[in-house]
């Protein structure tokens, strides 16, 4: 799969790990910052993954911070995307298989390296099952007018 990242500062670490755990598992990875771990702000990170996602660049993205929150909020305003918080593996799949996440997003200051690997391997493991879950994705894009 094609896999854009992206993080501030307070996610820098955790990205990095992740980014070496996705290519160590055949994945293409795209990192689009930031590259060290001076103070930034969180939205223009969100912004770059989630305009590379919409424009088909990869398949899905993630997304790190120090709760998950900040990028979600940031990538949720672009048009398209649909970005999860998850710090657990059982919404890491549900999330892909009910609400066709596009966006994963994590927290360093809340989940551990291996509990966070296994989140992601769940994400990108899992498939939206369409059926009656497309029609109420169907309306949740329609709120964005
Ligand atoms: C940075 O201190 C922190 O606010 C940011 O990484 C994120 O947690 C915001 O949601």
């Amino acid at each position: 799969m094609n896999i854009v990242t992206g993080s501030d500062h307070a996610g820098f670490d955790l990205k990095h790990s992740l980014v070496e755990f996705l290519e160590g598992q055949g994945h293409t990875v795209n990192d689009k910052g930031t590259l060290a771990k001076e103070r930034c702000d969180y939205p223009d990170y969100a912004a770059a993954v989630a305009r590379a996602v919409m424009a088909g660049e990869a398949d899905l993205g993630i997304l790190v911070c120090g709760t998950g929150i900040g990028m979600a909020m940031s990538a949720n305003k672009i048009a398209g995307i649909r970005a999860a918080v998850v710090s657990d593996v059982f919404s890491a799949r549900a999330t892909r298989e009910h609400n066709d996440a596009n966006v994963l997003c994590l927290g360093e200051r809340v989940v551990g390296v291996g509990l966070a690997q296994d989140i992601v391997s769940a994400f990108v493991g899992a498939q939206f099952e369409g059926g009656r879950h497309q029609g109420r994705i169907d309306k949740m894009m329609a709120l964005e007018g």
